[in-house]
């Protein structure tokens, strides 16, 4: 872990390259979401022992449905395996302090799966030291329009004017509400793309970008973004 550095208190990641990795090694794409979801593992894990308070990872986008359909189940059943693991490791995942939150429509995901993220979100509501949201049909212009569409039903109802409506409000309905902004992103694979992720909240984020694919991605590699962003300048608009 980089010493003397200014720690971001939340990072977002952009879980990019697996099907490439699995291609680069004549296997299925399959695997190299499998690979990458024991590497997201690997990280939350390292993220939460250096102190990261907050850490948000792209796992699939709205976009990601017009993959093949054997390749969006091999991810649902990651995601699933994720989940039925946190239930079983509840007492071990609240007593290092994950809080799992997901991001993104609930709706259009396999029920089971749906279950299952209503008691991860319950049984870690307690948990403080490092929240992990898990974005999965995740799209940050829907995030928007979720937001903006409950605010327009205040209005309609007479609760506010349009005038009355601030910035604070719009945040307040986004997925992410009541979590501080994410100070870096990171996105791995040579992409250099922001591909819908956050797009409200990365308004003032530093962005780290690599050639790694994101199953090859190690410890090693999150202490040399953290690095080069306690070596960036952050002005917020100012001088
Ligand atoms: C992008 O790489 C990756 C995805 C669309 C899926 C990521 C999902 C996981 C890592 C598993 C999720 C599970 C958990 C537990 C969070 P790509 O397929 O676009 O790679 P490519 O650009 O090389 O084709």
């Amino acid at each position: 872990m980089p010493e003397n550095t200014a720690l971001p208190v939340h990072i977002g990641i952009i879980m990019d390259g697996n099907g490439r990795w699995a291609t680069q090694r004549g296997l299925p794409r399959s695997r190299g979401h499998e690979q990458g979801a024991q590497t997201f593992r690997t990280i939350c894990e390292y993220a939460a022992d250096i102190g990261i308070k907050y850490l948000t990872f792209y796992a699939f986008s709205t976009e990601n449905w017009s993959r093949p359909a054997e390749e969006i189940n091999a991810v649902m059943d990651l995601f699933r395996d994720y989940l039925k693991e946190a239930e079983e490791r509840q007492e071990e995942n609240i007593q290092k302090g994950f809080r799992i939150r997901y991001i993104g429509d609930t709706s259009a995901l396999p029920e089971d799966i749906r279950k299952l993220i209503r008691i991860a979100e319950r049984e870690s509501a307690q948990a403080r030291k490092t929240t992990v949201n898990l974005a999965v049909n995740y799209g940050g212009r829907q995030e928007i329009l979720h937001s903006v569409r409950s605010l327009a039903r205040r209005v309609q109802s007479g609760e506010i004017t349009p005038d009355e409506i601030r910035l604070e409000d719009i945040q307040a309905g986004l997925y992410t509400a009541g979590q501080p902004d994410p100070d870096l992103i990171i996105r791995p694979s040579g992409e250099y793309r922001l591909s819908n992720f956050l797009i409200w909240q990365a308004a003032y984020t530093e962005f780290w970008y690599s050639d790694i694919l994101w199953p090859d991605f190690t410890p090693a590699d999150l202490d040399r973004a953290i690095e080069d962003y306690g070596n960036r300048n952050r002005r917020f608009g100012g001088i």
